[in-house]
């Protein structure tokens, strides 16, 4: 694994957790964990459980005991590093967004078309998918519960930058992460609602802001959390530029007809890690929010009128997606649960020579509709076509 912060320390969870819950045709060994300060990288590797640890990511990739690397570094690394490791025969499970542009998930998504040829297995970690609720949302709208799709409606909202103090942490930098909250949260929607409703975004109209432009610089940083460097000449500390969205709004048409809005704010005051999709057919609706992952609101528009009202599955039954090798019925699983799950669908996937979901293809077409998301908002929310993914794995 490369990097042991938030996702890092998620990810760990996970790997240490998947074979003791799931009878799986293989098992995880953590072998190796990589960080770039060798007292902190230490540290992580004896709290999440790793064998050993190193400064520099290139010896995942060269040791030859290693079949799988996991890329939980911010998106100016994951092309270099997953590219490295795909080409050494390794499997890559890669943090989302796949990449910080579309040219480099290009050469991502090709190199996993070329590698999969040769038994060589990659998925990007959309973790939301392998919630219960979420998965068993995808099979109402398979087994035609909701009948003709009409809306997705969808929103990731968080608060954690509405202070202007808050540090310009690695986030708030186009060159690092790519874009703001498009990338970061919006992404997680676009890819939600695509893996539910089986359409895919074909064009959209953005708009976009950045409502605080400029921040006082980092001194350490992790995760969501920072510090603010010391003050320079008394004068308080130095500002930099923020480079990426603060929040992205926008309106877009599924290939299946439907008509979709989407909303990813930092600046959604008192909403910390707020998702929520509800989605519209000609016969339901079903409804879930990640403040309450276990439950799924469903609408069948098909019983009878007296009958009819929005009813609340509780997603635990032995019967429901992932949830027999967990507790019994009505004892909740947690926002961890989906990283144990994406474990166990990868190892399996490994295992069986079965390819994963959502692929490095999947990914990059995630990658291609925030770039017509931020090329839409360029141009004053004129509608913008989503390029097809295709000829990106053609090589
Ligand atoms: N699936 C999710 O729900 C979810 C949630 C949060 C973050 N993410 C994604 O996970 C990735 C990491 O985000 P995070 O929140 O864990 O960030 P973080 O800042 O908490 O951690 C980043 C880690 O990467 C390490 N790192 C950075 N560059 C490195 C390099 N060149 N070599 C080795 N280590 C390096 C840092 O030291 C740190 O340990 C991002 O792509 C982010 O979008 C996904």
């Amino acid at each position: 694994m490369v990097g042991y912060a938030f996702m890092g320390a998620a990810h760990s969870q996970a790997w240490r957790t998947v074979n003791r819950v799931y009878d799986l045709p293989a098992r995880a060994r953590m072998a190796l964990i990589c960080g770039r300060d060798t007292g902190k990288v230490a540290e992580a590797a004896d709290r999440l459980g790793w064998d050993a640890y190193t400064t520099d990511w290139r010896d995942l990739v060269n040791r030859d005991d290693i079949d799988v690397v996991d890329v939980c570094t911010p998106g100016d690394s994951h092309a270099e590093i997953a590219l490295a490791a795909l080409a050494a025969g390794k499997h890559v499970l890669c943090e989302k967004p796949l990449a910080n542009t579309v040219e480099e998930a290009r050469a991502m998504a090709a190199a996993a078309a070329t590698a999969q040829a040769a038994g060589v297995r990659s998925m990007c970690g959309f973790n939301y998918r392998r919630v219960p609720a979420v998965t068993m949302m995808r099979q109402l709208v398979a087994d035609g519960r909701l009948g003709v799709i009409r809306h997705v409606r969808a929103a990731y909202l968080q608060d954690w930058i509405v202070d202007p103090q808050f540090p310009l942490v690695w986030r708030l930098q186009k060159d690092r992460a790519g874009s703001g909250a498009l990338g970061d949260i919006g992404a997680h929607i676009i890819d939600l609602t695509q893996y539910v409703t089986g359409q895919r975004i074909t064009g959209v109209s953005a708009v976009t802001e950045t409502f605080v432009k400029e921040r006082p610089l980092p001194g350490g940083s992790s995760g969501l959390a920072a510090t603010v460097d010391g003050s320079v000449d008394g004068q308080g500390p130095a500002l930099g530029q923020v480079t990426v969205d603060d929040a992205a709004v926008f309106v877009a048409r599924l290939d299946g007809g439907a008509l979709a809005t989407y909303e990813a704010s930092r600046f959604a005051t008192g909403r910390k890690n707020a998702l929520r999709v509800e989605i519209n057919g000609s016969l339901g609706s079903v409804v879930f929010d990640l403040e309450r992952l276990n439950e799924l609101e469903f609408y069948d528009a098909t019983r009878p009128t007296a009958e009819q009202g929005f009813s609340r599955i509780l997603v635990t039954e032995g019967d429901h997606p992932y949830m027999s090798a967990w507790w019994p019925p009505g004892h909740i699983i947690g926002y961890e649960h989906s990283f144990t799950h994406q474990m166990r669908d990868f190892i399996e996937a490994i295992a069986t020579g079965a390819d994963p979901a959502p692929s490095f293809a999947d990914a990059l077409q995630v990658q291609l509709v925030l770039d017509a998301v931020g090329r839409s908002a360029d141009l004053g929310s004129s509608w913008t076509e989503v390029e097809p993914a295709l000829t990106a794995v053609a090589v």
